[in-house]
């Protein structure tokens, strides 16, 4: 979540950032939308390091040793670990629309990622109606990812150290393809094949057709931890940290 925070909150201060140029508003408006692909290209790369001050890891990749997990649905429940996580590609976007409207105070934007995916050991206990236990290695990729929405911001006193806030963020995805390799799920590999086009139809519709769940759960959920990450700080104390706190 904090992922999204971030990325949410440069958009919008660097909207900011941009306002302070005296240019007319259709000039500006484009200027700052240039502003915001710089600061997001240079995000990308500090990527590699994260933001250890803010408590946000390396997100290129980003790694995480142990995770325990708890899921259920329906008639099936699984509980279990993921060992040696590595999530790939959260830096390697291309940022497709990025349209800043001053006049509006929304920025539109649209990113592809060609795959963002990752590869973890898994361990299992299914509860299908009758119990059993798995685990091996897991691959799971979200290809052709199409992430498009708006983010609506309000400034308030100009000059004020703290006139940023998120008032809205809709998120749309899209993935043109979902891909599934869970090792072991049956020993018998066509069967095995089987549960994995489960799992990818599964993933596939819960991204592509539950998008209004998405939008509500992103909107209600980042948008409070935005505020709260910008809190009193200075737009240049968070673009100084953005861009690695060298400043
Ligand atoms: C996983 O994603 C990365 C970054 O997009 C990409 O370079 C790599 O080829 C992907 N791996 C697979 C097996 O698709
Ligand atoms: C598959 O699961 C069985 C039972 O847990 C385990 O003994 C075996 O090592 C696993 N195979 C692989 C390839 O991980
Ligand atoms: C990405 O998704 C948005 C919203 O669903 C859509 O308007 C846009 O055309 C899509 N872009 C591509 C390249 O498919």
């Amino acid at each position: 979540m904090k992922y999204f925070s971030l990325v949410a909150i440069i958009l919008a201060l660097a909207a900011c950032q941009g306002a302070e140029v005296s240019e007319p508003l259709a000039a500006q408006s484009r200027s700052v939308s240039s502003i915001i692909v710089d600061t997001l290209e240079s995000c990308k790369l500090h990527m590699v390091e994260g933001w250890p001050q803010y408590g946000i890891p390396p997100l290129a990749p980003l790694e995480i040793p142990h995770k325990r997990f708890n899921f259920g649905t329906g008639e099936l429940h699984a509980t279990g670990a993921l060992d040696g996580l590595v999530v790939r590609g959260l830096n390697e976007f291309d940022i497709r629309v990025m349209s800043a409207n001053l006049l509006l105070s929304n920025i539109k934007f649209e990113f592809h990622f060609a795959s963002l995916n990752l590869t973890t050991q898994y361990e299992a206990e299914v509860d299908a109606g009758y119990q059993m236990a798995r685990n091996g290695g897991a691959f799971l990729a979200l290809e052709d990812l199409n992430i498009s929405g708006q983010i609506k911001y309000s400034t308030g006193v100009v000059g004020s150290s703290n006139n940023v806030r998120i008032k809205e963020i809709q998120l749309n995805l899209v993935a043109g393809n979902v891909v599934s390799n869970i090792e072991n799920l049956s020993k018998y590999r066509i069967l095995n094949r089987k549960l994995n086009d489960v799992v990818e139809e599964f993933i596939s519709l819960t991204i592509n057709e539950n998008t209004d769940f998405f939008a509500d759960w992103v909107d209600s959920t980042v948008t409070p931890i935005c505020n709260d990450l910008i809190g009193d700080r200075s737009i240049k104390d968070i673009l100084d940290l953005i861009g690695g706190g060298s400043k």
